[in-house]
């Protein structure tokens, strides 16, 4: 595992990525539309987790192409290979800074950025991965307090753990910013950015109330040596996410507010 990344490889914590990815495969089918990726493309999904966006991929580039997925975690590549068994797709166990592949058509990363040090030197080594004319697309959560998780009825619970993912990550000496800078880190290293948006993915109530109580759960070992919050609000922002599961005036709720940067490597 990357040393700034906060949130750990347990089964619960696989199971809350699995939902997420689950339900952000039309945000990736969407962007490599609009980006042009075709059927026999090689591309990478960089920190792909234990799903991440290897189907949604798999389904864009065909039995033609390829895809990579790069995973500092052995556990969430294995639980991977459970979930999929697709011919065209790779798995390879490595920090994304170490990894040399051949050229990549698409290199795409999720959540995968704001885990890193320095984001710059990240971003400039995807270049690195990519041919010439070839396309970077990052969907990254902004860090902000008020893009946090949310629903209606308000819980403030969402908001406190969003501060909680983002603290964990700062703590461990990441810098989480790159979705709202993606443009300054793109186009330092040579990216011409082809566009960029923002949105957010909605949930069944149920599993978007667990996927911050999953996280709080993933965070303890973070939060209980950067004593970012006690014991007890640990306990009571639980309970407010159980209780808000089991409410039945619920409109909707939703992830952060992720940004989406569409970027090409000059030919
Ligand atoms: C929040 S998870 C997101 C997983 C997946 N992209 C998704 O959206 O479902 C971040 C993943 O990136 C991986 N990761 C973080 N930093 C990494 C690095 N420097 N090299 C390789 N993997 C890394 C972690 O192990 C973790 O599986």
């Amino acid at each position: 595992m990357s040393s700034t990344y906060s949130l750990g490889s347990t089964d619960a914590e696989h199971r809350r990525l699995i939902q997420l990815a689950s339900h952000e495969e039309h945000c990736v089918l969407d962007a490599c539309r609009r980006a042009g990726i075709t059927e026999g493309s090689i591309a990478l999904d960089l920190g792909c987790g234990p799903l991440g966006a290897l189907a949604a991929l798999a389904h864009v580039v065909g039995e033609r192409g390829v895809v990579i997925g790069v995973d500092a975690s052995e556990a969430a590549l294995q639980k991977a290979r459970s979930l999929l068994s697709i011919p065209h797709v790779r798995l390879v166990h490595a920090d994304v800074h170490d990894i040399e592949l051949e050229p990549a058509d698409l290199a795409y990363s999720r959540l995968m950025l704001l885990h890193q040090a320095d984001p710059s030197r990240t971003v400039r080594h995807i270049f690195e991965l990519l041919k010439p004319g070839g396309v970077f697309i990052a969907h990254e959560a902004s860090d902000l307090p008020n893009h946090a998780p949310s629903s209606e009825p308000h819980v403030p619970a969402m908001t406190r753990v969003w501060e909680l993912v983002i603290g964990a990550a700062r703590a461990r000496g990441a810098n989480p910013t790159f979705a709202r800078n993606g443009r300054t880190f793109l186009e330092d290293a040579g990216f011409r950015i082809e566009s960029h948006r923002a949105y957010a993915v909605h949930y069944p109530a149920a599993t978007g109330y667990d996927i911050p109580r999953i996280a709080l759960q993933s965070l303890r070992p973070v939060i209980a040596k950067h004593e970012l919050a006690s014991e007890d609000e640990i306990a009571r922002l639980d309970r407010e996410l159980e209780e808000a599961k089991q409410r039945a005036d619920v409109q909707w709720v939703a992830s952060p507010l992720m940004f989406e940067w569409i970027a090409r490597k000059p030919y």
